[in-house]
């Protein structure tokens, strides 16, 4: 049978600042789901990389007088060490300023379009801001004057090159309505089809998809027209194909992986994603992604994050005070990953204590110490020897009481399931509750038992509770591997499991941390 296989990407990032922590919750969301679909055994590929073209990155770099190639590398190379330290574990970075790798799959995606006959010149007629290096609309003029530059628009006049965009507006509906291009959260296809319906004029008209060459050549060139660069969205879509060999000679990763399984973006670009670049691969006869995940924007203090308003968070700095398992475990679960989500520090170290210092670090503490005090960090049982949790209910199971079923039949029967579910839906939140709802039986089992007391008169039994809390644990190591994974490696560590002889039976040699996996913070 073949191997199942799984594309993952997230949107390329702009090279012309610093990212923060939304770009970092995009690469960690992304990251998450890359994981666990490896952990699958699915041959998977996970892309990120950087959008490098454009005026702004050519107006900025002037600014810190740089070249535009100069200017990006330097951006791009403190892109790549965050994502780094995040722990991010994408299989390739794609850049546009790459002209072996980027260029030839853009300009084939160009040619294929040309191909079918859906790339036309015409004059593009627009008011055009020398300050701004770019078109402007009447709308935004204040007293008819370009309202960050005080100057007045110039009316241009030049040729372009148009897109058809409007030969697929029927197929595009089609697809959005019938689900056959699936975007979650199901609003965004609410939207789209709203907008597909009522803002025909400024939606449908066909695109620009070039503009000539202006002072600096900075662009990918029109294959067929070196005057023209090819216009930015256009050259950056093409990045989820390029980055797998499109239009190279070898294309053997483009043939595996193509098309993607899910596509990461957040909701601002829901439109290139959702109408420009379906209707693109349309027109170039290469198949649609199968789902668009977009994700809500984080905010802080109820604010968008921008530095004029001076809220931006940056991801160092959370890293710094709480280290990198403690951001990942926040964006995966305290965060429902289709809507916006607000984020402060108080609110950060709340859930730190309760959930990671308190929840889980003081679970594997208390459980690695009593197993090393009893019995010398030796402990061998099985799933059946294992006591009865007291009559606690499941969340997910409504009335089902798990009273009189021990913990190794839960996590089977109701834990795992309601787990794996949960990530195969792309929600990471509600699969880290699932680990943390165990995490709370483990707790109660204590409470239960009280194998401090319980080990000064029936030590046997003793062992039974601490061989299902250490078997509970390794479950969690095992649910948390995609979100922390530093924490899952650490606990396997401490944990240190092995089969034993007779079927089922797992043979724990475990030690117990030298200090808190997560510190308290005052
Ligand atoms: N370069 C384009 C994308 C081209 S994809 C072919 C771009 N870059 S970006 O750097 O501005 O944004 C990259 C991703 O980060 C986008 O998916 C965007 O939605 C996301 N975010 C930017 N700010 C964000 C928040 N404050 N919160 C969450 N995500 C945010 O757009």
């Amino acid at each position: 049978m073949d191997e199942k296989k799984f594309y993952i990407t997230t949107a390329i990032f702009y090279a012309n600042a610093q990212l923060h922590l939304g770009h970092a919750y995009e690469l960690i969301l992304a990251d998450i789901l890359a994981r666990y679909h490896r952990s699958l055994g699915e041959k998977t590929f996970f892309l990120t990389g950087s959008d490098e073209h454009g005026d702004k990155i050519i107006r900025t770099a002037q600014k810190e007088g740089l070249t535009p190639q100069a200017f990006v590398n330097l951006n791009v190379s403190k892109m790549k060490e965050l994502i780094a330290t995040l722990g991010i574990s994408n299989d390739s970075f794609i850049r546009t300023s790459d002209s072996k790798v980027h260029w030839p799959g853009a300009q084939k995606m160009w040619k294929a379009l040309e191909a079918s006959g859906d790339i036309y010149k015409a004059t593009y007629k627009g008011l055009y801001c020398v300050g701004c290096e770019a078109f402007i609309t009447e709308k935004e003029l204040v007293n008819g004057l370009c309202q960050h530059h005080n100057t007045a628009p110039e009316q241009i006049e030049e040729e372009n090159y148009f897109f058809r965009l409007s030969k697929y507006v029927p197929e595009l509906k089609r697809l959005l309505e019938s689900g056959d291009f699936k975007i979650t959260p199901r609003s965004k296809v609410r939207e789209m089809l709203a907008l597909l319906n009522t803002d025909a004029e400024a939606i449908l008209s066909d695109v620009s998809l070039s503009r000539p060459e202006r002072e600096i050549p900075w662009g990918i060139p029109v294959p067929s027209d070196p005057s023209q660069l090819m216009y930015v969205w256009c050259d950056a879509l093409s990045n989820y194909i390029s980055a797998l060999g499109y239009g190279q000679e070898d294309e053997k990763n483009f043939n595996i992986f193509w098309p993607a399984d899910v596509q990461v973006i957040g909701k601002d670009i829901v439109r290139f994603h959702a109408l420009l670049w379906p209707a693109m691969l349309l027109s170039a006869k290469i198949p649609l992604p199968r789902e668009l995940l977009v994700h809500g924007f984080v905010t802080s203090g109820g604010k968008k994050m921008s530095k004029s308003v001076g809220n931006v968070l940056s991801a160092d700095e959370f890293i710094a005070d709480y280290g990198v398992p403690a951001l990942r475990y926040y964006c995966a679960r305290e965060v429902s990953p289709t809507e916006d989500w607000d984020l402060t520090r108080e609110k950060f170290k709340e859930v730190y204590n309760a959930n990671l210092a308190n929840g889980l670090g003081n679970l594997v503490s208390r459980t690695l110490k009593m197993a090393e005090q009893y019995f010398g960090g030796n402990i061998a049982g099985d799933a059946a020897s294992v006591p009865a949790v007291g009559a606690h209910t499941s969340a997910g199971a409504g009335d089902v009481t798990f009273a009189g079923l021990n913990i190794p039949y839960i996590v089977i029967n109701d834990i795992l399931p309601r787990y794996h579910k949960h990530m195969l839906a792309y929600e990471v939140n509600k699969a880290t509750d699932v680990a943390w709802e165990l995490i709370g039986y483990l707790d109660q089992f204590i409470t239960d038992y009280e194998p401090f007391k319980l080990v000064k008169t029936d030590k046997e039994k003793t062992e039974k509770v601490l061989w299902g809390l250490l078997y509970g644990l390794r479950e969690v190591s095992n649910m948390i591997a995609p979100i922390m994974p530093e924490t899952s490696v650490a606990i396997d560590e401490l944990l240190k499991s092995k089969n034993g002889e007779h079927e089922g039976e797992i043979i724990f040699t475990t030690k117990a941390p030298e200090q808190p996996l997560f510190k308290r913070k005052d």
